[in-house]
């Protein structure tokens, strides 16, 4: 049996940043966030929200509009690199606010922005195994992408969670794991140490790392599913890369071409990425441009934006999917979208989401984000007034040391 996802759902903060009030503020030509990032605005996270309730809101429409009784999962995986404690999982917070009974393997997992995919292959493959039941299995990808105040990586900062719901004959797509394309290397490009609460980055060299990273992948791949140079774009539809900012699928893009198609001159190279790009990889853009990035579920946020974008003219495409995670950990993996998913895209409601968030001013973000974890426990009252369709979890503080939900 090859397993897959059944349906997928996103969660995105109500608030948002444009990067045009960030560029006045920092002093920068806003065509650097605009142009140079491909940015237009990013999420920003309320004190009264965190990767635990991210994680649920994003979770509980999966069961809801799938009509699955939480006793029936048996795997929940959050993969998170924003963790709330160093030994108690996400996951079990999310497994209590959805009352997800006890017979269901419950873990987080982190490898940086690749964690989410790790969970995900893993759920994967042990649904496969289950020849005899049915089992479903939920992966959360929960983040904040939060980077020191005037740093480099503060233009590409976001929140948001994605979760997805594995089956054995699934609706949505499926892909068979033991075919992806696997690269990880030991390397210090984006790091957070432990009681630091934002990352260190070497920017450029991350970038560098990104592409030698979709080079090793991409040859995996080619080897696993046997094409030669040359032939892998046209064994696909559509590209999605993981994106910390949107400019980096061009980057992204721009090198996969010039690997595939080595021996075409540097004209003939453009050309083939211009017509490429706008056709593969530009439906996948309006998440990222719009909340930034979300770490473990950006290039499933990805996803959702190609699906929305494309609606029924996605069905039954191939999709090559690029996941990355600093440290570094990659995959390259073939997605392939089922016939008959319009009931599903349209039940999504990303677009929804976007068009009903609040702006802030630049002074508001600073307030948001500058708290010290002592200030940002307490905001019940406003938490509970806020509640609405989308956001149906909050945390409303500390008790005993144990966080509180509600
Ligand atoms: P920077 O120093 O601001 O970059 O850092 P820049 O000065 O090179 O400018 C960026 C682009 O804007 C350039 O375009 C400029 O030319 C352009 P490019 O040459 O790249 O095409 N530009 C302008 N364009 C128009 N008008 C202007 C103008 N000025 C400049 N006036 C960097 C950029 C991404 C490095 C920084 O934001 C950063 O450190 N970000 C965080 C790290 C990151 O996102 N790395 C990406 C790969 S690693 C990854 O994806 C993993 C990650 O998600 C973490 C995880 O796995 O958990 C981050």
């Amino acid at each position: 049996m090859i397993a897959g996802i059944s349906d997928i759902s996103i969660y995105i903060p109500k608030y948002y940043l444009p990067h045009e009030e960030l560029a006045k503020a920092r002093g920068v030509p806003v065509e650097k966030f605009h142009a140079g990032l491909g940015n237009q605005n990013m999420a920003i996270i309320p004190n009264w929200e965190d990767a635990v309730t991210m994680a649920a809101n994003a979770a509980l429409p999966l069961l809801e509009r799938n009509n699955i009784d939480p006793d029936e999962i048996r795997q929940l995986v959050v993969s998170t690199e924003s963790g709330v404690d160093h030994s108690k999982p996400v996951a079990s917070f999310v497994q209590g606010l959805l009352n997800i009974g006890t017979r269901c393997r419950v873990y987080e997992i982190k490898h940086a922005c690749y964690g989410g995919t790790a969970g995900l292959i893993d759920s994967i493959e042990w649904i496969s195994k289950h020849t005899n039941d049915d089992p479903k299995g939920i992966v959360i990808m929960t983040d904040i992408a939060k980077y020191g105040f005037g740093t480099l990586g503060e233009p590409t900062q976001g929140a948001g969670a994605l979760a997805l719901l594995v089956e054995g004959n699934p609706r949505l797509f499926s892909l068979d794991t033991l075919l992806n394309g696997i690269f990880s290397k030991d390397v210090f490009d984006f790091w957070r140490p432990t009681g630091h609460r934002v990352p260190i980055v070497d920017g450029k060299y991350s970038i560098d790392c990104y592409l030698m990273a979709l080079e090793g992948t991409i040859s995996h791949f080619r080897t696993n599913h046997g094409l030669k140079v040359g032939e892998l774009m046209d064994s696909l539809d559509y590209l999605i890369y993981h994106m910390p900012f949107t400019k980096m699928a061009h980057k992204a893009h721009r090198h996969l071409v010039e690997i595939e198609y080595k021996d075409a001159g540097r004209e003939e190279q453009e050309k083939i990425f211009e017509e490429s790009f706008a056709r593969m990889v530009a439906p996948s853009l309006s998440g990222v441009r719009e909340v930034g990035n979300i770490y473990t579920g950006s290039v499933y946020m990805g996803l959702v934006s190609l699906l929305e974008a494309e609606g029924k003219k996605a069905e039954g495409k191939k999709v090559g999917l690029f996941s990355y995670g600093s440290g570094c950990g990659a995959e390259f993996f073939l997605c392939h979208l089922k016939p008959g998913i319009s009931r599903i895209v349209d039940s999504i409601g990303f677009k929804e989401q976007l068009e009903n968030r609040k702006k802030l001013t630049f002074e508001q973000y600073i307030q948001f984000y500058s708290k010290s974890d002592e200030e940002i426990l307490y905001y019940p009252e406003e938490a509970r007034g806020f509640k609405d369709e989308f956001t149906r979890f909050v945390f409303t503080g500390f008790k005993e040391h144990r966080r509180q939900y509600a």
